[in-house]
């Protein structure tokens, strides 16, 4: 199926249209026809994609409606800058998204649409500066399963004042039935369907619950987002030609169906620019301010399928991907673009733990992570290694529990981690939102366990398995810290955050140490 950019972004050329008077109120109303909030994503120098859902008053009917938006650098929007109308129908499920080029680098905006004299809520972003950055700052998050808690977390993000941009390494929905991962009956936060999402309607009514979330809201009106999707945004331990829970046999149609089904709808609901490319995946940079390039990798949409780990000579396959060809070929130029450019930071942004975490003469615990994909990894830290690459920051989600690692290509030689001798990165892995953590750190036995994988791995430098939150990255062109924050409690909905540990890494060291 070929998705491209002219399909979803229906953006005519910024019209000079009066504004009305009724659309000038306040943003606080409740917005009967912006039901799902506004959004705003993507960010570069001088543009920007804009994103709301117009809520139709037929909810049957199938006939375009045409919105409009504004944009502007004061908080009221009374001095608008740029402005136009963008056609949105049952296509696309009523849903606008508007790529505003023609702005100034580094600078805030604020937003809002407007459709038959109602306004949304008013938006705020901000676009990447061009040069001469000496900081920037964002939250990392994942895995923000809706039935399983309160999205405590994404109201924490909303209330800094201090982000450039929120990075959302996937998981953003979950498919899975009501209760099947997660009782959402018992706190009022029953998904809708409430069976799993399989159907282009299902995921599409997914997304909705998601973002009736207020918390959600207001984390996406306050900070551009900067997403990818992992596994769950179609479902289970998914590759490129199918997924584990994925079952025809039990009337779920054909995977091809499903993965474009699922794939439409978020491309519909995510504010992400999309590439004109036919094929289906969202690997992208974004630069900022000469500070930092911003690597996004997509290790789901293309890679090999997950074998068992009894196949010790499959897994070994150097023909196994997790990013495909080109991807790895891409990949391969942007770090080597960056480091020609002496950019202080390359920030990998991707879905599943990269470092090692088999233990020698043993079987591959997780084969969906890179140790599945081991010569892949190979190759990549091969190149690092050859092209003298120091400054590489890897950012993960999936593991749902935080982790802190250096990155050697075996912990058990040729590394020292005292110094950081022999790794080659540093990765960073950000907690679940809301989802279950692991069994085997949230059960009776899970602290001795964090302690003794603590204690085999000496590439972990941070780890704790149980508690739900994300990660602020800080930036400055000679030093990066990372500092974990909690929710306590995510069956409660709460604004209490405990602050976790910090880390940092300096510039060339490929090394954390406690902050
Ligand atoms: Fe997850």
């Amino acid at each position: 199926m070929s998705l491209t950019r002219r399909q979803f972004i229906w953006t005519t050329a910024a019209a000079s249209l009066s504004w009305p008077l009724a659309a000038q109120r306040e943003h606080a109303s409740v917005d009967r026809r912006f039901q799902h909030g506004v959004a705003s994503g993507d960010p570069l120098g001088d543009r920007i994609i804009l994103w709301t859902r117009v809520t139709p008053r037929d909810p049957l009917t199938h006939e375009p409606i045409t919105v409009r938006w504004r944009v502007g650098a004061d908080p009221d929007l009374q001095h608008v800058l740029s402005s136009g109308t963008s056609e949105t129908a049952a296509g696309r499920d009523y849903t606008v998204k508007v790529d505003v080029g023609g702005l100034a680098p580094g600078a805030t905006y604020y937003y809002a649409f407007d459709v038959d004299g109602e306004q949304s809520s008013i938006g705020r972003t901000k676009t990447f500066p061009a040069a001469g950055v000496d900081r920037m700052r964002f939250a990392l998050v994942s895995c923000s399963n809706y039935p399983a808690g309160f999205f405590n977390s994404y109201a924490a993000i909303a209330r800094r004042l201090d982000l450039d941009a929120v990075v959302h390494v996937g998981d953003y929905i979950y498919e899975f039935a009501e209760g099947e991962y997660g009782v959402g009956a018992a706190i009022g936060r029953v998904p809708d369907p409430p069976r799993e999402a399989i159907t282009l309607m299902d995921y599409r009514l997914r997304y909705a619950t998601y973002r009736t979330d207020p918390d959600l809201q207001e984390a996406h009106r306050l900070f551009p987002f900067i997403a990818v999707w992992d596994d769950h945004e179609i479902c289970n331990d998914a590759w490129a030609g199918g997924a584990i829970n994925h079952n025809p046999e039990r009337g779920e149609g054909d995977w091809a169906t499903r993965k474009a089904a699922a794939y439409k709808a978020y491309l519909e609901w995510m504010p992400i620019r999309e590439s004109a490319d036919p094929s289906i995946h969202l690997y992208r940079t974004f630069q900022f301010g000469g500070l930092l390039d911003l690597v996004m990798l997509d290790t789901r949409a293309l890679r090999d399928k997950q074998l068992p780990s009894s196949d010790t000579a499959g897994l070994a396959d150097p023909r196994r991907t997790l990013l495909g060809a080109a991807q790895e070929a891409w990949l391969f130029d942007q770090l080597r673009s960056s480091e020609r450019a002496n950019t202080p930071w390359t920030l990998l942004g991707q879905q599943v733990v990269f470092s090692p975490i088999t233990l020698p003469g043993t079987r591959v615990t997780n084969t969906d992570v890179w140790d599945g994909y081991p010569a892949q990894r190979t190759r990549v830290l091969d190149f690092v290694e050859r092209e003298h690459i120091r400054n590489l920051v890897i950012l993960t989600g999936d593991a749902h529990s935080s982790w802190g690692f250096d990155v050697p290509r075996n912990p058990w030689a040729g590394y020292r981690p005292g110094t950081g001798e022999g790794s080659l990165a540093v990765e960073l892995v950000t907690p679940a939102i809301s989802s279950p953590s692991p069994l085997m750190f949230a059960g009776k036995d899970g602290p001795d366990t964090a302690a003794a994988v603590r204690v085999a791995f000496p590439h972990v430098k941070y780890l704790d398995g149980v508690r739900h939150g994300y990660v602020i990255v800080d930036l400055t062109p000679k030093l990066m810290t990372a500092s974990w924050y909690f929710s306590p409690d995510v069956r409660i909905h709460s604004d209490v955050e405990v602050a976790g540990s910090s880390f940092v890494s300096e510039r060339g060291s490929s090394h954390l140490q406690p902050a």
